[in-house]
């Protein structure tokens, strides 16, 4: 049984999210050093744990930590534990949530981009283990997601950046206007741009937009069997230059910027699949290209495409030798393939990664 989540969006929320905390008999919160100094007064005597910041702190160690924790705290199934960060102490608290006493109610309240998007809606949950991004997880749909777009003022630009590639990939899946607003989003970190005003409404919009588009996918699919596997749209790709990355131990490559590379396997993946009539319009790769390029995302990468493949075997989805693979053709036109071939999925790496 799993049940749609109570969503709310609204600026300067966190200031006051005790408030807004659905009733419990004991709340505990997880949170992350970055995002501690955001939160308002209120808090009390609530239990707390601090992470490091960061994709290394995504581990079973740390999992272990906060699930003892939980349990120094007396958390019973009357308690919640709220996650306020990004997706990593989302994913990670979604998880020690679902295990303590073999499952407690919880709150999401993403601060990244990304978070606000795309992990902290839905209710997977996640550490990574062994040679794959996300190996160890669960569903747990969170209680309630409370999404405030001011915090998004404290993000570094480059973690802004990654999260546009999220937003691009959701307003693909859903064409139309969502497409066209998102497509339309020019980047803006500089704070005292006479044009932040609006910048910050159209961003806001479109993070409505992507939130709602996503939570309609997990109301029709909440595990993740049928349409919701279009959302893994450019993440096939990207977790595995992600899992590179972080095997190098390199924290050079965020998630969202992954994401973006695999954007573009995606759609050369698309042409090669189902190859479009000659026509004068521009593809949707250098539509994709030049919308990564404008928010300061990476094109290419140093690995090598033979690499990525490999990476790729360890993905959850995969299927004996093949593997499935959701392509987008153009915006809206988004198709999860099945039984995709090695030498598919190399040819269309080496196009995106010699352009
Ligand atoms: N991030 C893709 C999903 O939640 O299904």
């Amino acid at each position: 049984m799993t049940s749609t989540p109570s969503l709310t969006l609204r600026a300067g929320l966190l200031a006051d999210l005790p408030a807004l905390l659905p009733a419990a008999a004991a709340t505990f919160l997880l949170t992350d050093r970055h995002v501690e100094p955001l939160l308002g007064q209120g808090w009390g005597e609530i239990p707390r744990l601090v992470l490091v910041p960061g994709e290394s702190s995504k581990s079973w160690a740390q999992l272990g930590d906060i699930l003892r924790a939980l349990d120094l705290a007396g958390l019973n199934r009357d308690g919640q534990l709220v996650a306020v960060g990004g997706g990593v102490v989302t994913d990670l608290g979604g998880l020690a949530a679902s295990l303590h006493r073999r499952g407690i109610p919880w709150v999401a309240v993403p601060t990244s981009l990304v978070g606000q998007v795309d992990a902290a809606i839905g209710g997977k949950t996640a550490v990574n283990l062994g040679s794959g991004k996300n190996t160890i997880g669960t569903f747990h749909q969170p209680t309630n997601v409370l999404v405030d777009p001011q915090a998004l003022r404290t993000l570094a630009p480059r973690h802004v950046h990654a999260g546009y590639a999220e937003m691009l990939k959701t307003a693909l899946i859903a064409g139309d206007s969502l497409w066209q607003s998102v497509r339309a989003l020019q980047a803006c970190t500089d704070e005292s741009d006479s044009n932040r005003e609006v910048y910050e409404a159209a961003l806001c919009s479109c993070v409505e937009g992507c939130l709602e588009v996503k939570q309609a996918l997990v109301d029709r699919d909440p595990f993740d069997r049928g349409p919701r596997r279009l959302l893994n749209l450019g993440h096939t790709f990207g977790h595995a230059f992600e899992s590179l990355a972080l095997q190098r131990s390199d924290d050079e490559l965020l998630h969202g910027e992954a994401v973006g590379l695999g954007l573009l396997c995606a759609a050369r993946l698309g042409s090669l699949l189902r190859p479009r009539e000659l026509s004068d319009q521009e593809s949707l790769e250098d539509i994709l290209r030049e919308r990564l390029a404008s928010w300061h995302l990476p094109l290419t990468s140093m690995e090598v495409p033979e690499d990525i493949v490999r990476a790729m075997r360890s993905d959850k989805k995969r299927q004996g030798d093949t593997h499935t693979v959701v392509i987008a053709r153009s915006a809206g036109e988004v198709s999860i393939e099945e039984k995709v071939p090695e030498e598919l999925l190399e040819q269309a790496l080496t196009a995106v990664l010699s352009t």
